[in-house]
């Protein structure tokens, strides 16, 4: 990660270890405390932006991803009322990509979902193909995006959430790698009943080909 912010991150730490909470300057060490790990986390963010070429594709197998991220993130969902489902199409073509990259996608998606939710609701997961794509799905029944906020969701620092919650990056982070997999990235929502997002990758060696009889 980042030294110089770790380091402001573990001196803080420390002193708040030293005062306890009754001591009057506590509340302010837990704001720089806050503050350096939302600023760690844009850091590592833009830093993902330009190390985004770097990484290694491989034939992946969508659903096992998609798998994988879940069994991470269910812990997330302990005493928040949140229902998930999972459609995992066991028989995915394989996609070129980054395995990693692509969790990062899902696992952005999957915490919007959450924090969407305050009251719970129900949480889809969803991975299928058709007409050379792979399509991974994530809808919740939160609150829902008005309309014009849509348009402005992708972008740097577009955030809704109280200052020290959000960072606003999750999804223009998450559209810069599903471009570089050659895919989009799309989102449909009902203010008061719920979002969907929507990641399509093209199948791995291009268009599907038919082999005449
Ligand atoms: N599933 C969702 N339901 C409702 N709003 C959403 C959802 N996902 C994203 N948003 C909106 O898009 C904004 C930007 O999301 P994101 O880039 O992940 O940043 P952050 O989560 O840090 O706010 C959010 O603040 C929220 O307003
Ligand atoms: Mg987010």
């Amino acid at each position: 990660m980042n030294t110089p912010l770790t380091g402001i991150c573990s001196y803080t730490q420390i002193l708040l270890g030293q005062r306890g909470e009754r001591d009057p300057e506590y509340p302010i060490l837990k704001k720089i405390e806050q503050q350096a790990f939302r600023a760690a986390a844009i850091a590592s963010s833009l830093l993902n932006f330009s190390r985004q070429r770097e990484g290694d594709y491989q034939p992946l197998d969508i659903a096992d991803m998609v798998g994988e991220t879940l069994e991470l993130f269910e812990p997330h969902l302990r005493g928040r009322r949140i229902n998930l489902e999972r459609r995992l199409d066991g028989t995915l073509p394989r996609v070129n990509g980054n395995r990693g990259r692509l969790q990062q996608v899902l696992m952005n998606l999957l915490l919007n979902a959450v924090d969407a939710m305050p009251q719970g609701g129900a949480l889809t997961v969803a991975a299928g193909s058709g007409s050379g794509r792979v399509l991974i799905e994530v809808a919740d029944t939160g609150v829902g995006i008005p309309s014009e906020h849509l348009e402005r969701i992708y972008d740097p620092f577009f955030t809704t959430k109280p200052r020290g919650r959000g960072t606003g990056l999750g999804l223009s982070v998450s559209y810069g790698i599903v471009k570089e997999h050659a895919g989009t990235l799309t989102a449909e929502s009902t203010p008061g009943e719920g979002s969907r997002f929507v990641v399509s990758l093209p199948v791995a060696g291009g268009a599907v080909r038919r082999v005449s009889a």
